[in-house]
C-alpha cells in the first residue's frame, strides 16, 4: 500500500527566530552583530514574517496541509525578566486563530535556540536559575494560549544546541571544548522539560478542557561504525550517549544518564506524549584516541549522495531511528522535522518521496507513526549558515520577500491532499 493512514497528518515546520525578522533583543541578533554568521549575513530580516502572517498563513493553507508547527520567540514575549509583552502573546494568538479557521492543527515550540539577552546574559542554560526561567516563561504562554493550543514541543533539539554552543563554539556564546558545561546546561534543561510537562498539562486540562500532547523534538542522526576497531566502538557508544541518550532518556522518562547529574531528586515516570524526531543525515564514526572529542572523527561516506550542505542523504535512515525508538518505548512518533536543502530543487522532491516511503513501510510494519513535518515551509535564516541554504517548499527572494511555489513543493502539496505516494 503506498497510502498513509486516513488520520495521518502532514505538516510543515519553521522555527521564530529562522523566519520572523525583526527582532534585536536575543541571541542570535547579537551573534549576527558580532559577524559570526556566513558572509556576514544577519538574522534581523530573516522572511519578514512577522508582518507576512496572513500571507504565510496562506502558504500552509495552499499546502493543504493539515498541521503546522511553529515556534515562538522568547525574547519578544518576555523582553525583560518578568516583564511579559501582551502585544506579542496576541500576535501569535492571532496567527494561531489563522491557522485554525483554515483548520491547520497547531504544533507549537516553546524554545528553538533563540532566547532573550537577559536569559543570555546571565549564563542561559548554565545558571540554575534557566530553570525556573523557562517555567515562568511557559506558564505565562500556556495560560495566554492552552485555551487554544493542545500541542507542545518543549524544546528543539537541545543537543545541538549544546554541541555548537559549548563544544565547537560555532553558536552564541561561542564556548568551545566545555563538557562541563555542557552537561551542566543538559541537567537543567532536562529538568526544566520534565516540570513543564506538568505544568502545560495541568493548565491545558484547566483552559481547554482536552489533554495536551508535550514532546521534544530530538535532532537524531544515525551513526555507523567506519571500521570494526574497538576504539570505534568506544566512539560509538560515546556519542549515542552524550548526544542523543542523555538528552533522550533523561526527557522521555526523568532519567538521568552518568554524568548529568539529576540535582532536585526528579523521580522516573513519563513525561512526553509523543517522540519527536528531527532527521536529516547519518555519520560515519572512526575511533581516535582523542578525549576532547570524545574519541572519534566523523565521517562523512565515501560515496553517498549529499545536499547542498554536503550532508549525506539516507532515507533508509529515518525508519531505522523509527523503529529503534517505538520498539523501545512504544510512544507515537512525530517527525517534527525533515528535509534537505536544494537550492536547484534538483532532489528534494526525490528526498521527500524516499523518506515518506521509508516511513510507510515502518507504519505497515506496526510503527506508529502519526505526523509528519516537512523542514522548512520556505527557505529561511540558516543560523551561522546565513541565508545560502535553501530548504524550502517555498523560495523565498530575500531581496523583495517574494515567495514561490518549488516543484517539489507542488509536489508535496500532491501528498498533502491525497496522503498518497
Ligand atoms: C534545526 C533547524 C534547522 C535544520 C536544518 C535542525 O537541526 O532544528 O532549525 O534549520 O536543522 O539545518
Amino acid at each position: 500500500m503506498n497510502k498513509f493512514p486516513d488520520n495521518f497528518l502532514f505538516g510543515t515546520a519553521t522555527a521564530a527566530l529562522q523566519i520572523e525578522g525583526g527582532d534585536t533583543n536575543n541571541n542570535w541578533y547579537r551573534w549576527s552583530e558580532q559577524g559570526m554568521i556566513e558572509n556576514k549575513e544577519h538574522c534581523i530580516t530573516a522572511c519578514d514574517h512577522w508582518n507576512r502572517i496572513e500571507e504565510d498563513t496562506e502558504l500552509n493553507a495552499a499546502l493543504n496541509v493539515q498541521t503546522y508547527r511553529l515556534g515562538l520567540e522568547w525574547s519578544r514575549i518576555e523582553p525583560e525578566e518578568g516583564k511579559f509583552d501582551k502585544e506579542a502573546i496576541l500576535k501569535y494568538r492571532y496567527e494561531i486563530e489563522l491557522l485554525l479557521e483554515k483548520n491547520i492543527h497547531p504544533l507549537v515550540t516553546l524554545w528553538h535556540f533563540s532566547h532573550p539577552l537577559w536569559f543570555e546574559d546571565d549564563g542561559n542554560w548554565t545558571n540554575p536559575k534557566s530553570i525556573e526561567r523557562y517555567l515562568s516563561y511557559t506558564t505565562y504562554v500556556i495560560n495566554e494560549l492552552g485555551d487554544i493550543v493542545t500541542d507542545w514541543i518543549t524544546f528543539n533539539e537541545p543537543n545541538v544546541f549544546l554541541t555548537f554552543a559549548y563544544f565547537e563554539g560555532k553558536w552564541p556564546p561561542g564556548k568551545k571544548g566545555e563538557i562541563g558545561m555542557y552537561l551542566t546546561c543538559a541537567s537543567h534543561i532536562i529538568e526544566a522539560h520534565v516540570k513543564a510537562y506538568k505544568i502545560i498539562h495541568e493548565i491545558v486540562k484547566e483552559k481547554s478542557n482536552k489533554p495536551a500532547l508535550v514532546g521534544v523534538a530530538h535532532h537524531l542522526r544515525i551513526f555507523d561504525p567506519y571500521n570494526n576497531g574497538l576504539l570505534t566502538k568506544l566512539g560509538i557508544y560515546l556519542i549515542e550517549k552524550l548526544f542523543h541518550n542523555i538528552f533522550i532518556e533523561g526527557t522521555t522518562e526523568g532519567k538521568f544518564l552518568f554524568p548529568v547529574k539529576n540535582k532536585s531528586g526528579i523521580k522516573q515516570g513519563k513525561y512526553v506524549d509523543f517522540f519527536g524526531i528531527n532527521y536529516y543525515s547519518r555519520d560515519f564514526i572512526k575511533g581516535k584516541f582523542d578525549p576532547k572529542n570524545m574519541f572519534c572523527e566523523i565521517l562523512l561516506n565515501e560515496k553517498c549522495e549529499t545536499n547542498d550542505l554536503n550532508w549525506e542523504i539516507y532515507a533508509e535512515g529515518i525508519g531505522r531511528l523509527c523503529k529503534r525508538f517505538y520498539e523501545k518505548y512504544q510512544l507515537p512518533i512525530y517527525i517534527t522535522e525533515n528535509g534537505t536543502c536544494d537550492a536547484k530543487d534538483n532532489f528534494r522532491q526525490k528526498y521527500i518521496k524516499d523518506h515518506l516511503s521509508e516511513l510507510l513501510k515502518q507504519i505497515n510494519n506496526g510503527v506508529d507513526i502519526q505526523r509528519f513535518y516537512y523542514w522548512c515551509l520556505m527557505d529561511n535564516f540558516e543560523w551561522t549558515e546565513g541565508y545560502a541554504p535553501r530548504f524550502g517548499l517555498y523560495e523565498v527572494n530575500f531581496e523583495n520577500q517574494a515567495r514561490k511555489l518549488r516543484a517539489s513543493g507542488e509536489y508535496y502539496k500532491q501528498v498533502c491532499t491525497t496522503k498518497t505516494l
